[in-house]
């Protein structure tokens, strides 16, 4: 579980992102601050890829977000009322900066911050994992069997040339391909548990 790559996304101002899903209008304030998380075309890829599942099936419950940073995508998924989101971070300076945006735009309910993100086998519905290096290939199996059955992976955070290998291991681990978005180089894809 350990990754030493060094996480920065300089936002020298607090920032408000729009987006549009289903012609409804989703806002999203964050924080002026540092942790990775904002317009980058690893995260934007993420939540096109959110987007399409939930155009799909909608919300769902028992979710996970592995490596918060700014806390944008559990908040995307909380605005979309999903429930449960489990979140996940390993610097703690990311942590104060996702409880601060989590403040800043949802009102009843905190996604609840855990240490061990594979500590149960069948259990979440969706995972979202935006995380660059050897992070998500040597995670497979663990986001695998942490997933129900049919429960929907989405990764990010790596070139479109490691597409095949990402398709390949997952395969392998019961995760069929659903889909993929592509802003080159980089890219995200949506894969389903069997
Ligand atoms: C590329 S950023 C993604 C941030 C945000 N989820 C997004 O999509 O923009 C990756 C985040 O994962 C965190 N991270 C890296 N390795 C991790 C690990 N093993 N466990 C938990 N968090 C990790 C980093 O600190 C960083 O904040």
């Amino acid at each position: 579980m350990k990754n030493f790559e060094i996480y920065i996304e300089d936002r020298f101002e607090d920032r408000s992102l729009e987006f549009f899903i289903d012609s409804k209008q989703l806002k999203i304030f964050l924080n002026q601050g540092t942790s990775f998380g904002s317009s980058h075309d690893t995260t934007t890829l993420t939540i096109e890829a959110i987007k399409y599942v939930y155009e799909k099936i909608g919300p769902v419950a028992d979710c996970l977000d592995l490596g918060s940073g700014s806390g944008i995508l559990s908040i995307f998924l909380s605005k979309l009322n999903y429930l449960n989101i489990y979140v996940c971070e390993n610097d703690h300076h990311a942590i104060e900066e996702s409880l601060l945006n989590f403040r800043s735009n949802l009102n009843n309910y905190f996604p609840k911050f855990i240490k061990k993100p594979f500590h149960k086998n069948d259990f979440y519905n969706l995972i979202v994992c935006n995380i660059s290096g050897g992070f998500i290939p040597n995670n497979i199996n663990n986001f695998s069997l942490s997933l129900k059955k049919d429960g929907l992976l989405i990764v990010s955070g790596f070139n479109s040339e490691k597409k095949l290998q990402i398709i390949d291991i997952c395969m392998k681990n019961n995760l069929k391909f659903v889909k993929s978005f592509e802003n080159q180089p980089w890219i995200s894809i949506i894969f389903q548990k069997s």
